[in-house]
C-alpha cells in the first residue's frame, strides 16, 4: 500500500491568510497542519508518499520534506496545475501507483483517538485482501459542509452526496479513504459537478454501485477536524495543544514516528532534533531520543 495526500487547493476559505502561503503549511498549534496526515501515514507503516500540490508551493514542499530518507521513507511529489477537485489526485497518482492500493488522505484532516491506528490497519488490510474502498464516517453538526452518507436501518450505505443542500443524515465522510487499484481508472471517468469539480464522492458513489463500498463509522472516542475554516483551524489547534499539554506526549510528531518505527536511528534522530534545540518541539525530540534507546 502506498499513501497519496493531497495538498494543493485555493484554501479560499482561510482567506486572507491563504492568498499567499499554502495552508497545509500553517501551524496547528505547534506543528504544520501537513506533519498530521503525513504522521498517520507513518503510524500505519506506510513507507511510500506522493504529495500531490500546487505549482507554486512545490519548492516549499520539497525543502520541508525533501525525499524523506530523513524519516526513513520515500515521498515524491506530483503538481496539480489547478484545484479541479479531489478526484483528479487519483488520475495525476495513476503512474505512481503502479497499480497499488492506495491510502488517499486530505492535507488538513487532522485525526485522534484511540485505536485509530488498529482501525485504520483493520480497513488497510480489508482493502489489502478484499479489494473495494473502505472509508469512515463521523457524526457532524453541520452535513451542508461535507460529503455525506445516507444508511438504512441496517446499516447498508444507501447513497453518498457531496456539500448536499438538504442532508439525509448527519455522517460525513472523512477524508481519509482506502481504494483498491481501480480508483484511478474510475477517477478518469468521473464527470466535474454542478461547482465544476472532479468530487471523491463520484468515486465513492462508483464503488457503491459496483457494491465495493465499505462505510465505518468514527464513535464519541475520536476527534477528526477538517481544518480548512478559520472556526476548525483554530479548534484543531486548540485540541493539539491540550491533549499534548495533559499528556506530555506530542500528536503528530513525524519525526519521533520514524524513530519509534525504527526507520531512523538514535543519532539520526539527535541530528533532525539539533537545529530545533531552542524549541519545546526539538527538546522533545531529544527527551524521546534519550527516554527509547
Ligand atoms: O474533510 C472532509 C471532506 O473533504 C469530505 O467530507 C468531502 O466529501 C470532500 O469533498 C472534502 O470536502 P472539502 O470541501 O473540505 O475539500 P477541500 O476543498 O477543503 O479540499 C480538501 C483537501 O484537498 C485540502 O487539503 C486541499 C486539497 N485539494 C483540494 C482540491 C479541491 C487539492 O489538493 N486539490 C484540489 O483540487
Amino acid at each position: 500500500m502506498k499513501a497519496v495526500i493531497l495538498a494543493g487547493g485555493s484554501g479560499t476559505r482561510l482567506y486572507p491568510t491563504t492568498k499567499v502561503i499554502n495552508k497545509h503549511f500553517l501551524p496547528i498549534y505547534n506543528k504544520p497542519m501537513i506533519y498530521y496526515p503525513l504522521s498517520l501515514v507513518m503510524l500505519l507503516g506506510i513507507r511510500d508518499v506522493l504529495f500531490i500540490v500546487n505549482p507554486q508551493d512545490l519548492e516549499d514542499f520539497k525543502n520541508l520534506f525533501s525525499d524523506g530518507s530523513h524519516l526513513g521513507m520515500r515521498i515524491d511529489y506530483k503538481i496539480q496545475e489547478k484545484p479541479n477537485g479531489l478526484a483528479e489526485g487519483l488520475i495525476l497518482a495513476e503512474d505512481y501507483l503502479k497499480g497499488d492500493k492506495v491510502l488517499y488522505l486530505l492535507g488538513d484532516n487532522i485525526f485522534f483517538g484511540h485505536d485509530l491506528v488498529k482501525i485504520l490497519k483493520d480497513a488497510m488490510l480489508e482493502v489489502e485482501t478484499k479489494g473495494g474502498a473502505y472509508v469512515f464516517g463521523y457524526y457532524v453538526k453541520d452535513p451542508e459542509r461535507f460529503g455525506i452518507v445516507e444508511f438504512d436501518e441496517n446499516g447498508k450505505v444507501l447513497s453518498i452526496e457531496e456539500k448536499p443542500k438538504k442532508p439525509k443524515s448527519h455522517y460525513a465522510v472523512v477524508g481519509a479513504y482506502f481504494f483498491d487499484e481501480n480508483a484511478s481508472q474510475i477517477a478518469r471517468n468521473v464527470k466535474p459537478s454542478d461547482r465544476g469539480e472532479l468530487e471523491i464522492t463520484s468515486v465513492l458513489e462508483e464503488y457503491l454501485k459496483r457494491e465495493a463500498l465499505k462505510v465505518k463509522l468514527l464513535g464519541r472516542g475520536f476527534a477528526w477536524f477538517d481544518a480548512g475554516t478559520h472556526d476548525s483551524f483554530l479548534e484543531a489547534g486548540e485540541f493539539v495543544a491540550t491533549i499534548e499539554k495533559r499528556t506530555g506526549l506530542m500528536i503528530g510528531c513525524i519525526e519521533e514516528i520514524a524513530y519509534r518505527n525504527r526507520w531512523i536511528t538514535k543519532e539520526e534522530l539527535l541530528e533532525l532534533a539539533k537545529p530545533l534545540s531552542k524549541t519545546d518541539y526539538g527538546r522533545y525530540l531529544e527527551a524521546i531520543a534519550e527516554e527509547n534507546p
